[in-house]
């Protein structure tokens, strides 16, 4: 995409960290901003700052792993700004441990809004920038982990590698009928938002496994800041480029060995990330 000045952004998980920083960015390329976040407070104080700074910018409270919920946000975008240019499936959750400890509750709540909060994302807008017939791009927040073997929370390690073959697909689909719609697929190391804090939102626990492991907690204040991430986005999104590694490179020569031992059947191999 050559510009960004006057396109309509819609942002999911909005009103804080990365989706924050890029809704901020959208703004200061002058872009028509949608905040879509199931967190009311903190989607008012986001929406009140962007328009502080003259954005023109809609906030609509989006449960994004509800279909209906994303079929509104879509048509409210249309209804107020009668277009959509970009979309940035971000919204995301973390919390549990092993596949076994982690209850039912979190199994459902990680992969509602990781997983299918991108799927339903993808196919409410798709098809409305396809019609459209407009240059557009499509970025799908998925995780480093979603390109390694081993995390500590299981749950949020599989809906990141789903959305990593997710975005691979839409990728794919999109070059075969030479679409207008570009894709990328968002892969940061630690950033520094809230996100070990995720359980504020859980509709059923109000526990902070991840958050309360002070590994994790060091791990996420030495990662970069959001507004980095957001600053890579948009490169990308410039160029054309799918796969967005950013603040990932300690990770890579563990992707590398992953694909080889897949390649030479071996096992995976121990590693205390
Ligand atoms: N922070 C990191 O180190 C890191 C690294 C890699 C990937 N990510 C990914 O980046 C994305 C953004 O997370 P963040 O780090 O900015 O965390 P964050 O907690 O600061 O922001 C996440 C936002 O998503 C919102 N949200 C949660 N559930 C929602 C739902 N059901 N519907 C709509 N909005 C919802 C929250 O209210 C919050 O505003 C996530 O997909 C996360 O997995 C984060």
């Amino acid at each position: 995409m050559q510009s960004f000045y006057g396109k309509t952004a819609v942002v999911t998980g909005a009103a804080s960290g990365i989706g924050r920083a890029i809704a901020k960015r959208c703004a200061q390329y002058d872009m028509r901003v949608v905040l879509a976040d199931i967190d009311q407070s903190a989607l008012n104080k986001t929406e009140n700052d962007l328009r502080s700074v003259g954005a023109d910018v809609l906030a609509i409270l989006t449960d994004v792993s509800k279909p209906d919920d994303v079929g509104t946000l879509a048509q409210k975008t249309l209804d107020h700004f009668g277009n959509v240019h970009l979309l940035f499936n971000n919204a995301g959750v973390a919390t549990g441990s092993t596949i076994w400890d982690s209850t039912l509750d979190d199994w459902k709540w990680v992969v509602g809004v990781n997983m299918w909060g991108v799927i339903h994302g993808l196919r409410v807008f798709v098809p409305i920038m396809i019609d459209q017939d407009t240059e557009c791009h499509i970025v799908n927040t998925a995780s480093v982990v979603g390109l390694l073997d081993k995390f500590s929370s299981s749950s949020y390690q599989v809906t990141k590698h789903a959305v990593v073959a997710i975005s691979e697909q839409l990728y794919h689909s999109l070059v075969e009928m030479k679409s207008k719609v570009k894709a990328s697929v968002l892969c940061p190391g630690w950033v520094r938002t809230r996100i070990l804090d995720a359980n504020r939102n859980h509709p059923t626990v109000n526990q902070d496994i991840l958050y309360k492991d002070q590994d994790l907690k060091g791990d996420l204040e030495s990662g970069v800041p959001p507004e980095i991430v957001a600053e890579h986005v948009f490169r990308a999104i410039h160029q054309d480029k799918f796969y967005i590694l950013v603040n990932a490179d300690e990770y890579k020569p563990l992707i590398r060995m992953r694909m080889e031992n897949i390649l030479e059947e071996s096992n995976p191999t121990e590693s205390d990330k």
